[in-house]
């Protein structure tokens, strides 16, 4: 089979806004294999409350083995307050977590990057966040978002308990720092890995294991320990004294958001869960945005499809070795707005407000 042809993706478009920016990716993927030639397969199937509705489940075998067939699975959302009743188990977002563990994908890439055209959307003042380019490292199998023992349970006095464990492995770390590593090489050569030493003991082992694969392995780079709450901080304050950012599956998930907004919208932010590479050299992945389903702006074409389509981008990059059709679709974005293109999330004054469908019409345009 020839290298560039006949990848499978799968499409989960799932809840909320979900729908409504994945069709922009498919229309781009539909542009792609009409005028590149690109022979993409895509299928696009139930995810999240979506799935719920028809299936009774947040996600079915069915799906779930579609999902470890494909070259590249991009997410739109999952959940929504119409399943926030739902006993824990039986949530939306049990699917999401279900793809990252099972499909092992440990390695949760989120770039947050400023782009000059959108400097004036960001809460902070513009020369704190111009330049902005930070990639966050986040764990995303382990810790205390799957750590056992787990649960709420009746305890004494009528009261209740609600328990989460909270574990790392010197595998689990080891591997997570590699990746941060890795990238940092191609970056500044930077990495701040953060975790809370001073109060857990899995912190401690965190930083000491992330220092011994630095020691080890990767001599060159240059890095800090910090502590997790004091990263929060700094992000607001100086956030451009970093490049990449190593954290845990929860800090990881804090951090993301808060460096998000520094960009002036997480509909911008786009992400790349990886895996380890198989003996085929593949490596299994999931592409979805930051962002959640927002459903108070579900269903209107408001939302903002950049960072789906950036995830789209990442696909391209990190697992369909299409380089240049990735650089294509990250000008073609950076084109439009240069034109001064914007959803609501990101307007300003003098720019032109426009929804989600003509967002992807504009990207689109832009690579012709
Ligand atoms: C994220 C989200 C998810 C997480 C939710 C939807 C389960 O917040 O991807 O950042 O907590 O990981
Ligand atoms: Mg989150």
């Amino acid at each position: 089979m020839n290298k560039k042809n006949g990848r499978k993706i799968l499409l989960l478009p799932g809840d909320g806004i979900g729908p409504e920016v994945v069709r922009e990716v498919k229309k781009i993927l539909d542009w792609f294999n009409d005028k590149k030639s690109l022979d993409f397969t895509f299928e696009e199937e139930l995810i999240g409350g979506a799935s719920i509705d028809i299936n009774k489940i947040p996600i079915t075998d069915e799906v779930f083995y579609k999902s470890l067939e494909s070259d590249a699975v991009i997410l739109g959302a999952c959940g929504g307050p119409k399943w926030d009743k739902l006993e824990f188990s039986k949530k939306p977002e049990r699917a999401l977590l279900k793809l990252r563990k099972e499909l092992k994908l440990f390695a949760n890439l989120r770039p947050a990057i400023c782009f000059k055209q959108l400097v004036d959307s960001s809460t902070l003042k513009p020369e704190i966040v111009s330049g902005l380019d930070i990639m966050i490292v986040r764990e995303l199998t382990g810790g205390i978002y799957f750590g056992e023992p787990r649960g709420i349970e009746p305890i004494e006095n009528n009261q209740r308990k609600g328990i989460n464990t909270h574990s790392y492995t010197t595998n689990e770390i080891h591997r997570i720092a590699r990746v941060a590593f890795d990238l940092a090489k191609k970056r500044k050569n930077k990495v701040t890995s953060c975790e809370k030493s001073n109060v857990m003991e899995a912190g401690v082992l965190w930083r000491e294991e992330v220092q011994v694969i630095k020691d080890k392995e990767y001599k060159s780079i240059e890095l800090d320990h910090m502590l997790a709450d004091n990263c929060a901080m700094q992000l607001l304050r100086n956030p451009k004294q970093f490049d990449v950012i190593l954290a845990d599956n929860l800090f990881g998930d804090m951090l993301s958001d808060e460096a998000g907004m520094l960009t002036g919208s997480l509909g911008l932010l786009p992400s790349a869960s990886l895996g380890a590479k198989d003996k085929n050299g593949r490596i299994r992945s999931l592409y979805e945005p930051v962002h959640g389903s927002a459903p108070d702006i579900a269903g209107k074409n408001i939302a903002n499809p950049i960072a789906t389509i950036l995830s789209l981008s990442m696909a391209l990059r990190y697992s369909l070795d299409l380089e240049k059709e990735a650089d294509k679709l990250d000008e073609a974005v950076q084109k439009v707005l240069d034109d001064g293109l914007r959803t609501k999330d990101i307007i300003s004054k003098g720019k032109k407000e426009v929804t989600t469908t003509d967002m992807g019409d504009a990207i689109i345009s832009k690579l012709k």
